[in-house]
């Protein structure tokens, strides 16, 4: 599963992508909101950190528009991925711009219709919000097993971008379910290093160590 990280921050993406842990990202407009950055600039570096697909969001709601933005968006580099709502004129957008080689993230999808219908304009990806759908009391790793049987029996190419990770069972459970993506903020990728018997077997294997009186090299 690839890991993108939803951020516009970009000490962060550096950091993390030290670990070998990035191979995208996502932003959106309220990530560049507080970012406090110009948009423009802001996915121009981002671009620059990571070769993966750096997801930037038009914010036009007419298909032309859309377009408009998108071609702005898209000579930034060549790794942007426009991303799109779900909505007609969206999908029009994802249609129009995939048709020439674009990558398009279809986003705000929250239901597996949704995601049949990006996955017909030609998505790359298609990004249903699991969290979001959590605190509206809908269980949102159901939406992504719906997503991918309904993928799997049509062949769809579009990869499925679990969004609106909050916690690391998440991330495990769209690994299960054979997520193709999913986008985290930083703090949740880093919560998942942290295991208590790590902590304690660095210890106790340091404490010995210190016994051997030894030191490396
Ligand atoms: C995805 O691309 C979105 O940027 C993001 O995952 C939204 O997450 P939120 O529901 O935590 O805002």
């Amino acid at each position: 599963m690839k890991f993108f990280v939803d951020t516009a921050d970009t000490a962060e993406i550096r950091d993390l992508a030290e670990s070998g842990l990035v191979d995208g990202v996502t932003t959106n407009p309220s990530l560049i909101h507080k970012s406090g950055r110009k948009f423009l600039e802001v996915v121009e570096e981002i671009c620059s950190i990571t070769p993966g697909p750096v997801s930037a969001e038009v914010v036009a709601l007419d298909h032309e528009t859309m377009m408009k933005e998108a071609e702005v968006l898209r000579r930034i580099a060549d790794n942007v991925a426009i991303k799109v709502p779900l909505t007609i004129e969206g999908l029009k957008t994802c249609k129009a711009l995939t048709g020439d080689g674009t990558m398009v993230n279809v986003t705000l999808c929250f239901s597996a219709n949704q995601a049949l219908l990006a996955a017909k304009a030609g998505a790359s990806f298609i990004s249903p919000f699991v969290g979001r759908h959590d605190d509206i009391g809908f269980d949102g790793m159901r939406l992504i097993e719906d997503i991918r049987l309904i993928y799997d029996n049509y062949m769809f190419d579009t990869e499925i971008l679990v969004a609106s990770v909050r916690h690391p069972v998440h991330i495990l459970e769209a690994a299960k379910l054979g997520a193709d993506v999913m986008t985290a903020p930083p703090k949740v990728i880093r919560q998942l290093v942290n295991h208590p018997l790590t902590d304690k077997g660095i210890e106790g294997f340091l404490a010995d160590w210190g016994k051997t009186g030894q030191t490396i090299g």
